[in-house]
């Protein structure tokens, strides 16, 4: 086993024993990310839904289908992007996670930072805005746009299940992805795909 995955596999190990805060107590499983290991774009969500806390995996419900169809029309391969929450265990009746879980999960997630080593960040809703930000985000005035915090640029957009429950909001999400899609282009993070001309 090489070094990163030596790292890898204690991070994940940590993640599993932890115990910081109430949610273990109803967790299936700790829920800690899909993709790439280490990956040049990290997409952030909440926390773990009942599919996500079953599987063991981050978005794969119906916010996690609409979530891969969009990482899917702009052609970006498995290993380009890694996906998490901002929280690793599932809230009870699919809450917010409170502003003290989310504390307690930030250890986890810097670790997943260390290792992960993106350059560009997509936080998906306000939750995951509100965790990264520590401030609470209008969304219509910070989504679509690129900031930069500690070297990471970062884009918002809505989160999957908004788009679901307002349709419409589908189409400033895709407007979204173009623009992570195209700056990981520019930067030479990822090839173009042949297919796409945004
Ligand atoms: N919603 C999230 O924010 N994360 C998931 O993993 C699933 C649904």
């Amino acid at each position: 086993m090489d070094d990163f995955e030596a790292k890898w596999s204690e991070f994940e190990e940590e993640c599993r024993n932890c115990e910081d805060c109430e949610l273990c107590k109803g967790r299936t499983n700790v829920v800690i990310y899909r993709g790439g290991k280490s990956a040049p774009l990290m997409i952030i969500g909440e926390a773990p839904g009942e599919s996500e806390d079953l599987e063991g995996k981050p978005f794969v419900g119906r916010s996690g289908k609409l979530l891969q169809h969009l990482i899917k029309s702009f052609g970006i391969k498995d290993e380009d992007y890694h996906i998490c929450n901002i929280c690793k265990c599932r809230p009870p009746q699919n809450r917010r996670p409170t502003p003290s879980e989310i504390k307690a999960c930030k250890r986890h997630l810097a670790a997943q930072f260390r290792l992960v080593n993106p350059k560009i960040i997509l936080l998906c809703g306000s939750t995951a805005y509100e965790g990264f930000f520590n401030e609470k985000p209008l969304m219509g005035d910070v989504r679509g746009v690129f900031t930069e915090k500690n070297g990471y640029e970062i884009m918002t957009t809505y989160h999957p299940a908004y788009a679901l429950r307002n349709p419409k909001m589908k189409i400033p999400m895709m407007e979204d992805f173009t623009k992570v899609y195209n700056r990981l282009v520019e930067r030479g993070l990822i090839e173009k795909s042949p297919e796409i001309n945004p």
